[in-house]
């Protein structure tokens, strides 16, 4: 059976990105496929958090996913520090994956710094935890925006290894063909990589210091509409053809949005505005993004005024993940070689 998992951290500054690349399409998935969604809370402290900052952005991912579309009751929304299993998993994967495969990661680089020695064990361990959050479900399908493709190679790697690693005692144990799938990244849509606005080689992050290089999901209309009419961009009018875009990352960018919120495709973006001004894309632009974005932001709010509502949606759902993941959880140990009371 297809199924589909993915998270979302909860470290503040939720983005446009974050939405186009993955939370859009999450709401999609539901008509498929029976979908699992995280708010990864355990991933979010491999770089330190403040506590109450921490459980006000684990509620504002979770009011997101919910304001978007999400419905927690025919599929699953929940914080993965609620599900033991996740982290149970993650250790036997830790003993599974190897130094070399981890020293590759490319988001480690980046997140750790100049001084490597100092970033947190967890930070470089962080893949192996993600391959567990969607292994310990034996998830098949994975929707992530382009910068997770490396990670979820890195799960599939790990997958391949258990079930080589263990094969006589996954088939001793009854299972046949190997005991995980091999999940699946579905990388797709207009804004599979959402960039800065105000540098068109940087991806659309959280952490940009600069609040101009990204539309946060909290951002009301009017800060929507100069950040927009703000953007990047080059001199020449749009071009007519997605051809004209290569070597104009800051256009790309903005053309790739709209195609992304209109659900149309970039040559029929460009079909309607190729040789205009920027000026009227812009507007046509932020009215559109102020359409799409706004709903959902009042949305949040409200439910954010009841934060005992989000928490009892986040225990439900991890009561039903939990139910999911034990008992794959209990044939790894098996699997292993555990012991454990029957
Ligand atoms: P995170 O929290 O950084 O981002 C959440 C999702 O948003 C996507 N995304 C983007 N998509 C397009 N353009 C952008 N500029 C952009 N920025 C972020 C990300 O690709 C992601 O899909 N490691 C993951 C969270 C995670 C996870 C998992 C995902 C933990 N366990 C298991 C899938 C399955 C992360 O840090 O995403």
């Amino acid at each position: 059976v297809e199924r589909v998992f993915s998270g979302v951290q909860p470290t503040g500054n939720l983005h446009l990105g974050n939405y186009l690349g993955a939370i859009q399409r999450f709401v999609e998935m539901q008509k498929s496929h029976q979908c699992i969604y995280c708010v990864v809370d355990q991933h979010a402290i491999t770089l330190w958090q403040d506590p109450k900052s921490l459980a006000s952005a684990i509620r504002e991912v979770t009011a997101a996913f919910l304001a978007a579309g999400i419905d927690p009751k025919a599929h699953i929304v929940f914080n993965q520090s609620q599900v033991a299993e996740h982290a149970e998993l993650a250790w036997v994967f830790n003993c599974v994956a190897r130094m070399g495969w981890l020293n590759r990661m490319t988001q480690f680089k980046e997140k750790a710094g100049k001084d490597k020695e100092a970033a947190s064990v967890g930070l470089f361990a962080y893949p192996t935890l993600m391959a567990a959050d969607i292994l310990v479900y034996r998830a098949t399908h994975v929707p992530v925006g382009e910068d997770q493709k490396q990670h979820l190679e890195l799960a599939r790697d790990i997958a391949a290894k258990f079930n080589n690693d263990f094969g006589d005692s996954i088939a001793a144990n009854g299972f046949n063909g190997g005991f995980f799938p091999l999940p699946e990244p579905l990388i797709q849509g207009a804004a599979t990589r959402v960039m800065s606005l105000r540098d068109g080689s940087k991806k659309m992050s959280k952490s940009d210091p600069s609040d101009l290089s990204r539309i946060n999901m909290t951002d009301d209309a009017d800060t929507i509409a100069a950040k927009i009419r703000k953007a990047r961009t080059d001199p020449e009018p749009l071009p007519g053809e997605e051809e004209g875009l290569k070597g104009r990352p800051e256009a790309d960018n903005l053309v790739s949005i709209f195609a992304a919120l209109s659900g149309r495709t970039v040559a029929e973006v460009l079909a309607e505005f190729g040789g205009g001004q920027f000026s009227t894309f812009k507007t046509a632009l932020a009215d559109l993004t102020v359409a799409k974005i706004s709903p959902i932001t009042a949305e949040m709010k409200r439910l954010m005024a009841d934060p005992g509502h989000i928490d009892a949606v986040l225990a439900e759902g991890s009561d039903r993940a939990r139910a999911i993941a034990a008992p794959i959880m209990a044939s790894v140990k098996d699997i292993v070689g555990f012991i454990r009371a029957k």
